[in-house]
């Protein structure tokens, strides 16, 4: 998750050797979060490396008892596991070439499963269980077959021909023994940036990597490649054509270059959805619109057989259960049940082989839904997890696990993880009814389609965020906030209402539009904002008639509304003080927009008056107490 590389001068590197650049970025790096760590340098004539599970303390621990020689060029990595339990054998570097070549990668490549399958084919042996150790041999045997290319070159050239092949999100990052001096990296859809130095270049997932030691930053491009040495930075395309970095300068101090910039890590995580949306998808969907799920490891008989499934979780991630149960039921037809974890526990619930526990967590440690899986269990249930850690606890505990790729979230307030996990239930929704033959086969291939297209969505409803902003500082002095939505609407009234009680510490509540009538609109008197989270006035059935009606009652009584409408939704004005527009898609899909403004405002309104977003009080990020 954190990548560092560095190459130096033998005069820079009197006051600084590359293990030194490379840990000191590894430790500004920690704050993206990570479960293993490693490093390697180029020596005389070989790479020493080293690699350990855990915080980086493990590592320097191992450093401490075989420390790795003084050199001038290295890679170090903090990795968040994707593919592979965070272990020691799993962690980055990955050696090949008889131990000659070191790789890191951040991201996710797609295709490794088909590309270990060639390079075995080819009698490469392989230790790890991770995608990137494909990525590492597929690009010595690349440099194998480049040896008639100018040994300058060679592992650039071979790097060009690897990412040719490579499909996914990565940042790789590579040294060779025959190249003392050289760094080359690539990146697709993964951060990189460069480090300008004197005598010395740098390169970093972000510039916390190095802004101890250089200001002066250059942006790689999609698809590049850049070599560096201490003298030199040269970027090409992945085809070797000669390609230009965007220079800037590094203002930041330490602090706000953790956050990319933005002033807390949940803005930053807010802007990151896009990219946890689109990693969580990689690779479950191939090009005939068929989904694979290949690390469900519940056996497809057993998953057909299910006639009851129910979501546990807490918090945050409960909500994503309910917008869950209206997307599996409406495609598979298997009843499906939304419980805290808490409280299914302790009620007797009626589980047998037959049913599915779907466990949401992202972190994967929360014991309220850590005992709800081991009681599930013991009913006999398979428990399949969503989550976002790998190699956590509920997931190790339960039958199977669909890993959400948001990448590590630090602010206690759940966001792109949420959307990644709605994300990851919809692809369970459509495996089983895939699986299970249901009449919406076709649907299910527009679903996906319309899936693809989400990352882009969710950037344009963030390109519109200031607008969510200036509403969010009005609003800054009210006392209490209402939150309506119907269907898929609902849990998402009450995620948005959650954010503002969490960060905002504001009275907040989430209805279910349709049980206003029934009690909760005797809250409502003049000046009382409500949100409404209005469907689509293409979708099904009347819903969008309804909310509309409902929008009427409340404003009849003095509310003021604040709708979430779709693009186009011209009618829909009439009824509200504001309104914010997101792009069209199916109805069931609506929740990965509509979430998107609510979060802006709970964080901008919190933000507004002083409060820390990112460790609201009371709250802790993984609660590991009953
Ligand atoms: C805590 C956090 C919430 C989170 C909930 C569930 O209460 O403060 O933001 O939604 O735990 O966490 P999990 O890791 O299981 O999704």
């Amino acid at each position: 998750c954190g990548i560092v590389g560095y190459v130096g001068r033998a005069e820079r590197t009197q006051d600084h050797g590359a293990i030194d650049v490379v840990l000191e970025g590894l430790r500004r790096l920690e704050y993206r979060g990570y479960d293993s760590a490693g490093v390697a340098v180029l020596t005389d004539g070989g790479v020493a490396s080293a690699k350990k599970a855990g915080k980086l303390a493990n590592l320097l621990g191992v450093l401490d008892t075989a420390p790795l020689p003084e050199s001038r060029t290295g890679i170090g990595h903090t990795r968040w596991a994707t593919h592979g339990g965070p272990t020691d054998l799993n962690a980055h570097p990955h050696l090949a070439d008889d131990g000659k070549l070191a790789l890191i990668h951040n991201g996710i490549i797609e295709n490794f499963a088909e590309l270990k399958t060639e390079l075995l084919a080819k009698r490469a042996t392989f230790v790890s269980e991770t995608d990137t150790e494909a990525a590492a041999v597929l690009l010595a045997d690349e440099y194998r077959n480049a040896a008639d290319v100018e040994a300058s070159v060679r592992l650039t050239v071979a790097m060009q021909r690897a990412c040719q092949k490579l499909e996914g999100a990565f940042t790789l990052l590579a040294i060779h023994s025959d190249l003392p001096g050289v760094v080359v990296a690539a990146r697709r859809n993964s951060p990189l940036v460069v480090g300008l130095g004197e005598g010395e270049n740098f390169l970093g997932s972000d510039v916390s990597g190095f802004i101890d030691y250089t200001r002066r930053a250059v942006e790689l491009g999609q698809d590049q490649i850049v070599t560096i040495t201490p003298d030199e930075v040269v970027i090409t395309d992945f085809f070797g054509k000669p390609a230009a970095g965007k220079e800037y300068h590094v203002d930041w101090d330490a602090a706000a270059a953790e956050k990319d910039g933005y002033p807390s890590f949940m803005e930053k995580e807010i802007h990151e959805q896009p990219r946890a949306v689109a990693d969580t998808l990689l690779g479950r969907n191939d090009s005939h619109g068929k989904l694979t799920l290949d690390e469900l490891r519940i056996d497809e008989s057993i998953l057909r057989s299910v006639d009851k499934i129910i979501v546990i979780a807490c918090g945050t991630s409960a909500y994503v259960g309910q917008v869950a149960k209206y997307a599996i039921e409406h495609w598979c037809r298997i009843p499906t049940e939304v419980e805290l974890s808490h409280e299914f526990r302790y009620r007797d619930p009626i589980v047998n082989e037959k049913t599915l526990v779907v466990a949401i967590s992202q972190s994967g440690e929360t014991m309220d839904t850590l005992m709800a899986v081991r009681h599930a269990r013991e009913q006999g249930a398979k428990v399949l997890a969503i989550c976002n850690t790998n190699g956590s606890t509920i997931p190790r505990e339960s039958d199977a696990v669909l890993y959400t790729h948001a990448g590590p979230e630090i602010a206690v307030a759940s966001t792109k993880a949420f959307l990644a996990q709605i994300t990851a239930s919809y692809l369970l929704g459509l495996y089983l009814a895939q699986l299970r033959g249901n009449k919406f086969q076709d649907e299910i291939k527009t679903i996906l389609t319309d899936l693809a297209a989400m990352p882009e969505k969710i950037q344009a409803v963030l390109d519109h965020e200031q607008q969510i902003k200036d509403l969010a500082v009005s609003m800054k002095d009210v006392n209490s906030v209402l939150f309506l939505g119907r269907h898929v609407g609902f849990p998402v009234a009450m995620e948005g209402a959650l954010k503002l009680k969490e960060l905002a510490y504001i009275h907040a509540e989430g209805f279910a539009a349709g049980e206003l009538k029934h009690g909760p609109i005797a809250l409502i008197e003049e000046g009382q904002p409500v949100f409404v989270v209005v469907p689509s006035p293409n979708g099904r059935d009347s819903l969008h008639a309804k909310v509309v009606s409902n929008i009427q009652e409340v404003r009849a009584r003095g509310a003021k509304t604040i709708v979430i409408a779709e693009a186009g939704d011209e009618a829909v004005r009439q009824y509200a003080e504001h309104v914010f527009y997101v792009p069209a898609t199916s109805t069931l899909l609506a929740p990965l927009l509509t979430t998107v403004p609510l979060q802006i405002f709970a964080c901008a309104l919190a933000s507004e008056k002083g409060y820390d977003v990112d460790q609201p009080r009371n709250l802790a990020k993984s609660v590991t107490v009953e």
